[in-house]
């Protein structure tokens, strides 16, 4: 197993998989960005240039250090391209099956001491580790929105990941500022256990105009002192993924309060799925 990780494979570079290759790149490892078409991957490579720009804005980054971070990461259409790294990233939508299907693939194509990571926020690792031949190398990566900017992760251990893998990708995590905690294989694990019935509850809420969208996230963030109100988070994590992960976790756990408010749904329908497409529960210029 690979004490070191100096390249690394993102596959799936949307909100999140952008976000994680800007922070791989920062710290020094060389990313290769896997997208499924090209359009996809120009909307990545944009994604990342503009979050650099901001850190630039805000103090975080030089232009020059930007220029060595964008020159690390090359975006592509193809798979393969990610057969020589060292660790593997997945980061594409929550849905199990297309999950399982690059899991298997990439465990037929990466070299057997690398590392395969799922950055799932809800699905069950487990179920992802066994399309590969060994499941021993695989655990979950779990990184939180924006995640140039959030400073914490969680390493998901299945029954049979390697503590040789968990101690490694501890020490990456480190490396890269952010504080890892080990965490068992269930449904959310812990932060999104902990934080998707709050999030659907502020939807019901505002669902049944009991209050606006605006006193809802008010009350949270001047009432409680969260950095933002539950509606727009939900905004920012984007209300198809929201939705996909309430759903999974509510089919794994039967709780009611991850059984996705209807309105959810409707807004995804209708298009509003945050910020990634200028509307949400808010409108973004
Ligand atoms: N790299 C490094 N730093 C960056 C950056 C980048 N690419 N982009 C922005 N920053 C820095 C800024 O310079 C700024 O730093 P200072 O505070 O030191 O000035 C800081 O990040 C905040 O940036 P902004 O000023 O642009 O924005 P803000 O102050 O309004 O904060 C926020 C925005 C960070 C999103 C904050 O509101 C927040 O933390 N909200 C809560 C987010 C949260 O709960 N995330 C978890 C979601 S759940 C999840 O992700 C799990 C899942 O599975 C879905």
């Amino acid at each position: 197993m690979s004490a070191e990780f100096a390249t690394a494979g993102v596959v799936g570079i949307g909100t999140m998989g952008s976000g994680i290759a800007e922070v791989l790149a920062r710290s020094g490892v060389s990313v290769v960005g896997v997208e499924k078409d090209a359009d996809s991957a120009t909307r990545a490579r944009a994604t990342i240039e503009a979050s650099t720009a901001r850190a630039v804005a805000g103090g975080k980054l030089t232009e020059a250090e930007r220029a060595d971070l964008l020159g690390r990461i090359t975006i592509g259409t193809d798979l393969t391209a990610v057969a020589a790294a060292d660790l593997v990233i997945e980061a594409v939508p929550e849905d199990l099956e297309l999950k399982q299907q690059i899991f298997t693939e990439l465990g037929q194509i990466t070299r057997p001491e690398a590392v395969l990571a799922t950055n799932t926020s809800s699905l069950s690792v487990t179920e992802i580790s066994v399309s590969t031949a060994n499941p021993r190398r695989v655990l979950g990566l779990h990184f939180f929105n924006p995640a140039p900017v959030q400073a914490f992760v969680e390493v998901v251990r299945t029954v049979v990941t390697d503590q040789s893998a968990v101690d490694a990708v501890k020490n990456l995590a480190e490396k890269l500022g952010k504080t890892p905690v080990v965490c068992g294989d269930k449904a959310g694990f812990i932060a999104n256990a902990l934080l998707f019935g709050y999030l659907n509850h502020a939807v019901q809420m505002y669902e049944s105009r009991y209050a606006t969208r605006e006193d809802i996230d008010a009350a949270m963030m001047y009432g409680c002192g969260y950095p933002m109100g539950p509606l727009a988070l939900l905004d920012l994590i984007g209300l198809d993924s929201a939705y996909e992960i309430l759903n999974s976790m509510y089919k794994q756990d039967r709780k009611r309060v991850h059984a996705p408010a209807p309105i959810l749904k409707q807004m995804i329908t209708a298009g509003l799925l945050g910020r990634k497409t200028g509307k949400g529960f808010y409108t973004y210029a």
